[in-house]
């Protein structure tokens, strides 16, 4: 018979496969749009754009006003006087697959997670 502990621990192994498929996949559409250009991992004074740490603090179990940010139904929250830089860049995300916006917001958020 198979142990409870057994079976949670496969699932808790499944949990994390997920998210690290929905972290690589997010990390690919980050790429493709070349959101890397403005957006570090950690704050640095080249980058034009805030941090992914810095947008995980502000995000960061929010996802879905993350989401909503990017398709542009929700007002920019980290820094609303300097949105005219980002906005033209929504074109790239206002329309999308819903489980890419699941996985971007992932990505966008996962410098601060398990820490
Ligand atoms: C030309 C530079 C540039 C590019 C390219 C760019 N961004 Fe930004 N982004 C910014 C700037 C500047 C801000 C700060 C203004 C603001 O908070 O909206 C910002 C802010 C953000 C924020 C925080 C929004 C908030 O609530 O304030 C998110 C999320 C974001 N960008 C995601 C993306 C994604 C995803 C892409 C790729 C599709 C991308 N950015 C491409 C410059 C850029």
């Amino acid at each position: 018979m198979i142990k409870k502990a057994a079976i949670v621990s496969i699932l808790a192994l499944l949990g994390y496969a997920q998210e690290m498929d929905l972290t690589k996949r997010g990390e690919q559409i980050f790429k493709r749009y070349n959101c890397n250009i403005c957006h570090a991992p950690k704050d640095d004074a080249a980058s034009v754009g805030p941090s992914l740490e810095t947008i995980s603090i502000h995000y960061l179990g929010n996802e879905r006003k993350l989401i909503d940010f990017l398709k542009g139904d929700s007002p920019p929250i980290i820094e609303p006087q300097r949105f005219g830089i980002m906005k033209p860049q929504l074109y790239k995300t206002k329309h999308m697959f819903e489980e890419d916006y699941r996985a971007l917001a992932y990505y966008l958020t996962s410098v601060n997670k398990n820490q």
